[in-house]
């Protein structure tokens, strides 16, 4: 079974990704709607709920796991995965296969993510390992107003605020942030159609097919685990995989701190 976890619904863009090239595994989704959003939070507090998520996911029978949240990304230190039996190849987080996606290519990027992953520097150093420098900007709201399901006229007001000019010596704009591909329309219409729109989902599904199949065949059973329940994620999970069948519990989720 594949584990996979999230501050909340962004991590949807990723199991949507997934779908597409394991249809048949067993997925264990874990969205911490209570602690929503990650993006503004310390490094330590980021680290604490990283443990206790894997800890559930681990306790509920998850062999491999997908981190589909950047903000939390800083945190998978070697030494933690150790310490929880979890080797390398049996976890797939956002920032390798993103940035493993762009080698040797020489459009010039720019990424949009949360204030965490902007601050980690984690993006731009692992760009720099392949010789590429990035334009790394955060966005420190939109993660919450997409969380909690604001209205589209509000998250365009954002999403302009973040680029007050058009973005020039751009080819692709990278979405480092799990919650913005559910709002790419509005990327879109505030950029034009000149800079490409990259959602790493894409990179990381392949990764995991690359890892885990054959190992992750099941029934293609999907069972998401909610620290608080959210209608929001409810309806995003009805409009984004209209035909699956899928069960849904709220649970208690106190990570030491
Ligand atoms: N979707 C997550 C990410 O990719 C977390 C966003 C948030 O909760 O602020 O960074």
């Amino acid at each position: 079974m594949i584990g996979i976890f999230d501050s909340g619904v962004g991590g949807l863009t990723v199991l949507k990704a997934l779908r597409e090239v394991l249809p048949t595994a067993d997925v264990l989704y874990f969205g911490d709607t209570k602690n929503a959003p990650y993006g503004s939070r310390s490094r330590d507090d980021l680290t604490s709920l990283t443990v206790a998520a894997l800890k559930l996911l681990q306790e509920r029978g998850a062999q491999n796991i997908v981190s589909a949240c950047n903000s939390v990304s800083a945190s998978l230190a070697v030494s933690l995965l150790d310490a929880f039996s979890i080797a390398p190849q049996q976890l797939i987080e956002m920032v390798g296969p993103t940035v493993s996606y762009f080698k040797g290519s020489s459009a010039r990027l720019m990424l949009y993510a949360t204030p965490a992953t902007i601050n980690s520097d984690i993006y731009q150093n692992a760009f720099q390992m392949i010789g590429k420098n990035i334009k790394a900007i955060a966005i420190p709201e939109l993660a919450g107003a997409i969380e909690s399901g604001k209205s589209e006229i509000n998250i365009e007001e954002i999403i302009r605020k973040a680029f007050p000019q058009t973005p020039q010596d751009i080819d692709v704009l990278i979405l480092a942030c799990t919650h913005y591909p559910l709002v790419l329309p509005v990327f879109r219409k505030v950029l034009g159609e000149n800079i490409l729109i990259f959602d790493p989902a894409v990179a990381v599904a392949e990764r995991a097919k690359k890892q885990f199949w054959p190992q992750e065949v099941g029934d293609g059973t999907t069972r998401f685990l909610l620290s608080k329940d959210s209608e929001n994620f409810r309806t995003l999970v009805i409009r984004l995989f209209p035909e699956m069948k899928f069960e849904l519990e709220v649970l208690e989720f106190e990570p030491e701190r």
